[in-house]
């Protein structure tokens, strides 16, 4: 996909990884669609990219045809909106799984199914989800946003199989610990080392543009994901050791 004849919806637009695609795919000359909440945040990155934006919420079913209504005819996709909440799992109030779940998994399949007849029809797409590392590995603490990653995965390696041979292409990355305002409160770990967004920016640009299914970053966690299937035990040993 040449980002310089594309146009390009980005959820999550006003935080700090989509945030950070948007000002990569406007320098590569892509027309931005930009999808966030904080209209301030939107306004000056709009302004700045020289993109249109939208403010909405994605865990409604109105907001989720909004986005699609103002991204009709994109040629690009990045799922970027998400929240993560972290601690003990049945301390986790109702409201705030079906929040989580809403927005990190069922949002972007639904968008997604909003947006891809067009796509298809044109023989001409791309699709990109942010997943995260708990996704392919589970993470002690955050177990609810592992399973929507994880679901998130399961379904982009699933729709990659169905549109073989459609001209729409689908990929993924799936990063560890990225220094953004991500807001999940109490959050400690030491391990993995926060990576800079515009690292994840650059490498989500590299997904779209080459074609690349799954993207780990930083690349050496490929090998948590490696271990964990390989060897249960010994992985389970390490996490509660770097937990
Ligand atoms: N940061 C990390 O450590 C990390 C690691 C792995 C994966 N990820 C994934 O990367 C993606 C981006 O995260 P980030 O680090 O950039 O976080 P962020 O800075 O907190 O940005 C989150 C984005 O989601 C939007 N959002 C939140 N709730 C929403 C809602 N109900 N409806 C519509 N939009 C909503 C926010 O909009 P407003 O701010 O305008 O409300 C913001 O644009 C997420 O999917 C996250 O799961 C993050």
């Amino acid at each position: 996909m040449r980002l310089d004849d594309a146009s390009v919806l980005i959820t999550g637009a006003s935080g700090g990884i989509g945030r950070e695609v948007a000002i990569r795919c406007a320098a590569r000359g892509a027309l931005l669609v930009l999808q966030g909440r904080d209209e301030r945040v939107l306004a000056d990155l709009a302004d700045a990219v020289r993109g249109r934006y939208l403010r909405c919420d994605l865990t409604t079913a109105e907001g989720i045809a909004a986005a699609a209504a103002a991204a009709r005819g994109v040629d690009v996709v990045v799922h970027a909106a998400g929240v993560g909440w972290w601690g003990r799992t049945v301390e986790m109030a109702p409201a705030d799984v079906e929040a989580l779940v809403a927005l990190d998994l069922i949002a972007p399949i639904r968008l997604t199914q909003l947006l891809l007849p067009a796509m298809i029809e044109r023989g001409r797409g791309h699709i990109h989800f942010v997943c995260s590392i708990a996704g392919l590995t589970g993470v002690a603490g955050e177990a609810v946003y592992s399973a929507a990653k994880a679901g998130l995965s399961g379904f982009a390696d699933a729709l990659r199989l169905e549109l073989a041979g459609t001209g729409v292409a689908v990929s993924t990355i799936s990063p560890g610990a990225v220094a953004t305002g991500f807001r999940v409160p109490g959050y400690v770990r030491r391990l993995p080392r926060p990576v800079r967004p515009d690292r994840v920016a650059a490498a989500v640009v590299a997904a779209v543009e080459g074609d690349r299914p799954r993207t780990i970053l930083p690349r050496w966690l490929a090998v948590a994901a490696v271990v964990r299937a390989a060897a249960p035990r010994a992985y389970n040993r390490l996490a509660r050791r770097y937990a």
